[in-house]
């Protein structure tokens, strides 16, 4: 399960797709169910009855905070456990249970971990910009026909900034550079990723941008004395889909007034990337020995290293039902 995004903590969508009730929602391959039992956080089972295979999501949520698949009315609760086989009151309703996955509400978003079998795994590590209450933040959805590693890789690239960018947040380096530019890419490696920077003819502008692992980007933009950021989370769905939730948070023009307009900014500097990656091709980023890389694409290769070093070929073990 989770083919090579086994065992990670991975934001999974926003809290406000749960409006409606339970949501079906597709993550490395693998379908699950969201949903928010009454006086709980929140709960993802796999989206499979363990009876007939019957979608979960299509079902209700129940007054007791169980989720009653929409066939024969089985009931789970938030960790799978079966509570209810109707017309059958002697099911050992212990074997019958359906697969959880640990799960957490943090900031805005549902944040579920990769791998059933794993009763407590440590607690999501969140960028700063995702969970702290104070902030005004706002999110953009989008959805790319590329592999999710293309898409993360092009998160951790400054020197596409120019190019990619001229007409928005690449502009000004796009004005200073000239033919014979230098850019100086910083790795410096954390206990949850790591941070990079870059200088362009040995001047910092004072961004630089956070890697947290495995799959959310944080960009530091500096503005004197306030926060802003704009944070990529990047999301295997299928191979070859991969959802991004652009989220920016701020501590000053807080009024919500003001977040279309952030929003508007976001989705534009987001489709400038688009169209680069997915001409790429849906295949996962190559070892770095089968590209040609120079100095600045330090913090990719960071990356690359990562995937391929913890990510890569892993998949989590289903646990057994009861
Ligand atoms: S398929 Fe779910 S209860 Fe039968
Ligand atoms: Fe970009």
């Amino acid at each position: 399960m989770f083919a090579s995004f086994a065992g990670v903590w991975t934001p999974l969508l926003h809290l406000r797709e749960l409006r409606r009730g339970p949501r079906a929602v597709t993550l490395a391959g693998e379908r699950l169910v969201v949903f928010r039992p009454p006086g709980a956080d929140v709960a993802v089972l796999l989206d499979r009855c363990p009876h007939r295979g019957a979608a979960l999501s299509l079902g209700r949520v129940t007054p007791q905070g169980c989720i009653e698949c929409p066939f024969h009315g089985w009931q789970f609760d938030a960790r799978g456990r079966n509570r209810h086989v109707p017309l059958d009151p002697d099911a050992r309703l212990s074997r019958l249970s359906a697969q959880a996955l640990p799960a957490r509400v943090v900031g805005d978003l549902v944040w579920v971990y990769t791998d059933p079998s794993a009763e407590a795994p440590a607690e999501p590590v969140v960028a700063e910009g995702l969970r702290a209450a104070s902030l005004a933040r706002t999110y953009v959805q989008r959805e790319w026909r590329c592999h999710w590693t293309r898409a993360m890789e092009n998160m951790l690239d400054s020197p596409h900034l120019p190019f990619v960018h001229r007409r928005t947040i690449g502009k000004a380096m796009a004005r200073q550079m000239t033919a014979a530019s230098r850019m100086d890419v910083r790795w410096e490696a954390t206990p949850w990723g790591g941070r990079a920077s870059a200088t362009l003819d040995g001047r910092d502008g004072g961004a630089y941008l956070e890697f947290h692992r495995p799959n959310v980007m944080a960009l530091h933009i500096p503005v004197p004395g306030r926060h802003l950021r704009i944070h990529a989370l990047v999301i295997p769905a299928e191979p070859g889909r991969t959802r991004l939730i652009i989220c920016q948070s701020r501590d000053f023009a807080r009024s919500r007034w003001l977040n279309p307009l952030f929003s508007w900014m976001n989705r534009r500097i987001a489709d400038e990337d688009r169209a680069v990656v997915e001409s790429i091709g849906s295949d996962e980023v190559p070892a770095a020995a089968q590209q040609r890389s120079v100095a600045t694409d330090r913090a990719t290769l960071q990356f690359r290293k990562y995937y391929f070093e913890s990510l890569r070929g892993s998949a989590s073990q289903p646990r057994s039902a009861g």
